[in-house]
């Protein structure tokens, strides 16, 4: 695999759920694969899980890591084309993807949406800026519009927890005081369609995801309906895709609930992290049996150890058919 930068670059989620469960029981076993090759984070944005989770992925495939905060520590970098850069960016990003290519390689980054323009944050100018330039696999460690690291491990996890030939998993819209991109929520909905899950989406009208990503998934307004009967709740605020980035009035109600998580199938509550606690989900939930969003920070760490692991793969220093 060259690069990982949507839950599209997944052929089978159900191989892949069942590679990185094997790698959660042996996480050293393949601990020479990435010796002598070196891992660059970059960060335009912050980050806990995503950072460590990462980190700890590429030292249990013996790799070396780099990482850097590019905001406030990089120079400012420039995307467009044919630019005069007499204003505040001081470097071009064909100069600074080549540069970290020298250096690396693979590279993940995290960029997130600016949330300020629609069709300048879907076109996902950093990363595919980075894919352009660079000349090593580049990892999407949460974009614009995408978390692909966070999909896998949300497949894992519900893999791991679940009982029933069909769950039914909900995708829940909760509140948030500021605007928060639309990468988790998409990509979760991009993986839960390629498994086999009676799947529904509440959240109020407004805050309709792209249709493109959404397609035939059945949207729930009434969100103590979607929850009757549900498997897993997973909880995520976005800001509005169709009022870019609005965050909607008088919603506090969406709040997760111990009474609407009776609603479910003894349920699991799943969240990607960071909540706000008693804003997005009532401390009775977070700190119920139901919630398995610890587990849920821990697979982060295989899922993303499975995608090195396929970028690796073909990296290695092959003798015959033997990778040494
Ligand atoms: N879920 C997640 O991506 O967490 P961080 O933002 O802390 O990396």
């Amino acid at each position: 695999m060259k690069n990982y930068t949507s839950v599209q670059d997944i052929d089978s989620v159900a191989t892949w759920v069942e590679e990185a469960i094997q790698l959660k029981k042996n996480p050293l076993v393949d601990k020479d694969l990435g010796k002598d090759k070196t891992i660059g984070l970059v960060f335009f944005n912050p980050s806990l899980r995503t950072r460590l989770s990462t980190q700890k992925a590429a030292l249990n495939l013996g790799m070396n890591v780099m990482v850097m905060n590019f905001t406030g520590e990089g120079w400012a970098l420039e995307y467009e084309d044919g630019a005069v850069m007499n204003q505040g960016t001081s470097e071009h990003v064909k100069e600074a993807a080549q540069v970290v290519s020298q250096y690396c390689d693979i590279l993940a980054i995290r960029a997130f949406a600016k949330l300020e323009n629609r069709e300048e944050d879907y076109q996902e100018k950093v990363l595919t800026n980075f894919i352009k330039y660079a000349s090593i696999p580049i990892v999407n460690m949460e974009s614009a519009i995408g978390h692909p690291l966070q999909a896998l491990t949300d497949a894992i996890t519900i893999t791991e927890h679940n009982t029933k030939k069909r769950p039914k998993v909900v995708l829940s819209w909760a509140p948030h005081p500021k605007a928060l991109p639309q990468a988790v929520a998409n990509s979760f909905v991009e993986i839960v369609q390629k498994m086999d899950a009676e799947f529904v989406i509440t959240h109020p009208e407004g805050f309709e995801l792209l249709e493109k990503i959404t397609r035939n998934v059945p949207i729930e307004y009434d969100q103590e309906k979607a929850f009757t009967n549900a498997d897993f709740v997973y909880v995520k605020n976005w800001s509005s895709y169709k009022n870019y980035g609005e965050i909607g009035k008088n919603l506090e109600d969406w709040i997760i609930t111990e009474e609407k998580m009776n609603k479910t199938n003894n349920g699991k509550f799943m969240h990607c992290l960071p909540v706000r606690r008693n804003v997005v989900v009532a401390d009775g939930v977070l700190d119920s049996e139901a919630s398995i969003v610890i587990e849920q920070a821990n697979n982060r760490t295989y899922a993303a150890q499975l995608v090195l692991k396929k970028i690796l793969s073909p990296l290695a220093p092959q003798r015959g058919n033997l990778i040494l």
